[in-house]
């Protein structure tokens, strides 16, 4: 009998090692991609992608068979969220999850009904990336009422304690990245002694946005010694945050706003520098520059954020000169993590239990790592991680 029940306890250690064998390559599978746009070399993450000894993600093991996940977007005006809809979509239906994905189109009211559709079809989480972050209060303390757990996707939700995490990028690293890119490009450090300033007007994003103020703030950590200084010199005087910001980040106001700059402050100037916030901001003021004469001779230094595909070609043919990387298809995996946690109480991907006060509480948050690109390095961002292919960036607009 002993003999019989060590064997039948040798056989079922056997099979579940076999069991842990095959989910945790199934984990492999899944973090290869997101694995590489997080390293911080493109070597790294080349290397990253053939590593097969990489640690499982714990999503890769989840089972959301049966839970149904409602996705609330902000808008289809602008690529990345598009993909950020479809990269969830696509990692929540593998692992078996019903998925409601629907667009605000940067109407507050509509994003508040297609939540409160979502509550009334009874989902099991909601992931929100809000158009205005302190507008959903109302409804998201309806979906606590009825259980709902809700994840707040990129923006964090403010004024509220019904958030459970937080998945984003570093949000001031994005304004640091920005500005060192520029400061280094420019060679600022040495600018004052050489002689040189450079002009230059800033188009930060929306006041609604919490994202908005910390990448301001990181621009300023890096270049508001310069700005003090004059050596980047503000023509229309404009550098606050409250006198930059755009709301809904509307690339038609940065088209604007360039064009009311370029025919006041610089109809006597030359803009140097368009200190972009968002790709958006930089298609603006290209076709600002673009209507007001300036060539590929005279072409300023235009930063942007979120590597749109557009961005891409733009910074191929010098239209723009970086943009900054943010991998959605990492971002909707570390949210898919936290998914898990609220619906099936696995434990998230936390790296941040600090820096995301919404005025009510801090809430716990994965930052992902953003990476400048410019015309060197795209290749081995965009490319080798395959988050664009060759093909894309060859294809008409
Ligand atoms: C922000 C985000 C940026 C950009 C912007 C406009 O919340 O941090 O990456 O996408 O929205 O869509």
């Amino acid at each position: 009998m002993k003999k019989l029940i060590a064997l039948l306890l040798s056989l079922a250690m056997v099979l579940s090692l076999a069991a842990c064998g095959s989910s945790s390559s199934t984990a492999e599978t899944k973090t290869e991609e997101p694995a590489a746009a997080e390293a911080s070399t493109p070597t790294e993450a080349v290397e990253a992608v053939g590593d097969a000894s990489a640690a499982p993600s714990t999503d890769g093991a989840l089972d959301l068979t049966g839970k149904k996940i409602g996705l609330a977007m902000p808008t289809q005006s602008s690529e990345r969220w598009i993909n950020d809809g479809n990269n969830m979509k696509t990692q929540l239906e593998a692992l078996g999850a019903e998925v409601v994905l629907q667009y605000g189109d940067d109407d507050i009211q509509q994003q508040v009904s297609q939540i409160e559709g979502m509550i009334a079809q009874q989902v099991d989480c909601l992931v929100i990336a809000a158009i205005d972050s302190g507008s959903l209060t109302t409804v998201e303390q309806a979906a606590a009422d009825a259980g709902i757990p809700i994840i707040a996707y990129d923006r964090l939700l403010m004024d509220t304690e019904n958030v459970t995490y937080y998945a984003t990028f570093d949000n001031k690293g994005v304004g640091v990245a920005i500005a060192k890119y520029v400061e280094e490009k420019l060679d600022l450090a040495n600018a004052k002694a050489d002689g040189k300033t450079y002009t230059c007007e800033l188009f930060m994003g929306s006041p609604d946005d919490n994202n908005a103020l910390f990448l301001y703030n990181g621009i300023m950590e890096v270049l508001g010694g310069y700005f003090e200084d004059g050596t980047l010199d503000v023509k229309s005087g404009r550098t606050s945050f409250q006198d930059t910001c755009i709301l809904r980040w509307s690339q038609e106001t940065a088209q604007q706003w360039c064009e009311n700059y370029l025919a006041s402050s610089y109809a006597d100037a030359h803009l140097d520098i368009c200190l972009c916030a968002f790709d958006g901001f930089a298609y603006g003021c290209k076709a600002a520059l673009t209507s007001a004469g300036y060539t590929a001779e005279n072409w300023p230094l235009i930063t942007g954020q979120d590597c749109e595909l557009m961005a891409t070609k733009n910074i191929i043919d010098g239209t723009q000169t970086m943009s900054i990387y943010k991998d959605t298809r990492l971002l909707a995996e570390k949210c898919v993590s936290m998914v898990g946690a609220v619906v099936l109480g696995t434990e998230p991907e936390i790296n941040d239990t600090e820096q995301y006060n919404n005025n009510v509480k801090v809430v716990p948050t994965y930052m992902c790592t953003p990476v400048a690109v410019d015309k060197d390095n795209y290749q081995e961002y965009l490319i080798d991680s395959g988050y664009y292919t060759e093909a894309d960036l060859n294809a008409a607009s």
